[in-house]
């Protein structure tokens, strides 16, 4: 089963489309982090279809290392993992970083489609789908100043008409065959927006309801297709109460 598959089966079995990130405010001695992830994670699994980790986990505990607690859990409860690691360098050092992340277990990595296709994302897209793994871009973030970036007016080189540069990216996501775009759910009319590009040949990932102030019933109505929920679970007096609530409000919505 490749990335795409696996996540399509847990939304079915768990009715739900919430991507757990797995983000803690920093706590020493570093293994405190893990005991907390962990248990996080198993009052929550059955509320979620997907982890996502990103280096705010993994620099403390190391990727081969105690992080490997995680994604045994993770795997033990059929949930599919994702590294946030918005890949950005050039194409082989892209490359080598994916392949450390999925034999590290990972089912999916994010990246930066600013560095472009050739010497730039090809190698990760090549290294992923050989191995039935993902690759999610990212098309619009969803802190504010995304628009310095992804908000820019661009020309669209090969046919020289201007566009904005997340459109760009969602004909991208299209056209280089990623498992998932991303856009903040603090911008739904950009989720439409990217929607309407991409149909349903891309699923849309959107972080940024809760403590960012995107609105759950906003982003799904849009067209989001799973929430990407950090601190307002993570962070929660009870986490497993807050993911079923999040969970049973993106079913209503
Ligand atoms: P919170 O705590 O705000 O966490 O629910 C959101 C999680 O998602 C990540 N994040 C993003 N990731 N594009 C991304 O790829 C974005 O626009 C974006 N905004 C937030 C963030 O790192 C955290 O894990």
């Amino acid at each position: 089963m490749n990335f795409r598959e696996k996540i399509a089966e847990t939304v079915k079995e768990r009715n739900s489309r919430i991507v757990l990130a797995l983000d803690l405010p920093p706590e020493k001695p570093y293994n405190a982090l893990l005991s907390k992830a962990l248990q996080i994670l198993d009052e929550t699994q059955e509320y979620i279809c997907a982890v996502k980790i990103n280096r705010q986990l993994i620099l403390p505990l190391g990727l081969f290392g105690e992080t490997q607690k995680i994604i045994s859990a993770a795997k033990d409860y059929k949930l599919p993992l994702i590294m946030d690691c918005k890949i950005n360098d050039v194409g082989h050092t892209n490359q080598i970083i994916a392949k450390y992340y999925f034999e590290a277990g990972f089912d999916a990595v994010t990246a930066n489609p600013f560095v472009g296709w050739e010497e730039g994302l090809k190698p990760v897209f090549e290294i992923a789908h050989k191995n039935g793994k993902g690759v999610i871009l990212l098309v619009y973030m969803s802190h504010k100043g995304a628009s310095e970036g992804y908000g820019q007016t661009v020309m669209d080189v090969r046919t020289g008409d201007m566009t904005f540069q997340y459109r760009a990216f969602a004909r991208k996501a299209v056209e280089w065959n990623a498992d998932g775009a991303i856009v903040g759910a603090t911008y739904p009319q950009k989720i439409a927006e990217v929607k309407q590009i991409i149909e349903n040949k891309v699923p849309i990932y959107s972080p940024g309801v809760g403590l960012q102030g995107g609105k759950i019933e906003e982003a799904i109505k849009a067209g989001a297709d799973y929430l990407i929920v950090g601190r307002s679970i993570t962070l929660a007096k009870n986490a497993a109460e807050t993911a079923k609530k999040i969970r049973d409000a993106i079913n209503c919505a």
